[in-house]
């Protein structure tokens, strides 16, 4: 085994937390950031909540980031952890939706601990011999690697899909045993970003709020038959909160038709082998919901820390709520 670069950065991989997650029943936390805010939030809240967490970035997020301060970025949010908030929580960095070899070797070499190699656009035996490859680079630096089967609808990191196509149950044995994958993400009916559903798949209820479909339940309890324990991943889990895009939309903004996937529906997904839950479109709603308020009370401000920092407080919160109340995570360390 080659030296494990990311153990420079203070972090670990996903092997041992995913293990614990799936026999204790909840998910850890994967949290997309972009920026100082959103990485100060996460880990304040994580490290408060004493929850594991997965703080993971797209291809765009390490671009607009910058590759060589996003890796500093990461190893300064685990030094405050340890120093400031005197917490121990295990926290991986992780790249979400790798799109290439190249971009999943050029972030283990600059310390993520943890890669999603995401071949689910792809025929079949190509995705397996993508996933195969990466697989097979990450695991000399003892790097977990998460590949993907069936095709989630909406943006996938610049992949659009207009229709979402679930995981078959009959390909994952296979899958999993040829590519040598520490985690496969599933698509049971959950979507990228905050319109998951159009208003026609969805039942509205007596205030109007539209009711989505529920999960594809039955196909998770299939896979977990034919993998039995194997940690599973589900991506999409906004839950879209309508309180959020009711300020957004009471303070000039224009989002229309907004559904996620509601709490309860996560919630029960995490008594499963589903281990790690991916939410960025409600991080993305509460701070716009923030700043927007605050500029709508304060249209004479001007110095960032007034507007970023109520949107910092109100990420707080969201994370903490969602490891308390959706995903089990907090107290699990
Ligand atoms: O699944 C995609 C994530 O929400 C990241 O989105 O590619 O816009 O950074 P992004
Ligand atoms: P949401 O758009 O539902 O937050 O999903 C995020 C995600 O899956 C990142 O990979
Ligand atoms: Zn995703």
């Amino acid at each position: 085994m080659e030296k494990k670069i990311y153990e420079e950065l203070g972090l670990v991989n996903t092997r041992e937390m995913f293990k614990k997650a799936v026999d204790g029943g909840y998910a850890i936390p994967a949290y997309n950031f972009n920026n100082m805010e959103q990485l100060q939030a996460i880990m304040i809240a994580c490290a408060e909540t004493n929850s594991p967490v997965i703080i993971q970035v797209s291809k765009g997020a390490r671009s607009y980031a910058n590759e060589t301060l996003l890796k500093h970025m990461a190893k300064g949010a685990v030094e405050m952890v340890r120093k400031d908030l005197k917490s121990n929580i295990p926290i991986v960095l992780h790249l979400d939706h790798g799109d290439s070899y190249e971009l999943c070797v050029s972030c283990i070499e600059s310390g993520f601990s943890s890669v999603m190699i995401d071949g689910s656009h792809l025929p079949y035996d190509e995705n397996v011999a993508l996933t195969k490859k990466v697989v097979e680079y990450a695991h000399q630096y003892d790097v977990t690697v998460e590949g993907e089967l069936g095709v989630l609808a909406g943006i996938e990191d610049d992949v659009v899909a207009e229709k979402s196509t679930y995981t078959k149950p009959e390909e994952v044995i296979e899958f999993v045993q040829k590519t040598g994958v520490d985690s496969l993400a599933i698509s049971i009916g959950t979507s990228h970003g905050a319109n998951k559903f159009k208003p026609e798949q969805c039942t509205k209820n007596e205030d109007g709020v539209y009711i989505p479909p529920a999960l594809r339940f039955d196909i998770l309890q299939e896979i977990e038959e034919k993998i039995p324990g194997f940690p599973i991943v589900l991506h999409g889990s906004s839950s879209v909160p309508m309180e959020a895009v009711k300020i957004i939309n009471e303070n000039g903004g224009a989002l229309k038709d907004s559904v996620g996937i509601p709490e309860s529906q996560i919630r029960k997904a995490t008594e499963s082998a589903v281990c790690k839950v991916n939410i960025d479109s409600d991080g993305r709603l509460w701070m716009t919901a923030a700043i927007r308020k605050h500029f709508a009370d304060s249209p004479a401000d001007f110095d960032p820390r007034k507007y970023l920092g109520p949107a910092r407080e109100a990420l707080i919160i969201m994370y903490k709520s969602k490891n308390e109340n959706v995903l089990g995570s907090a107290g699990k360390v």
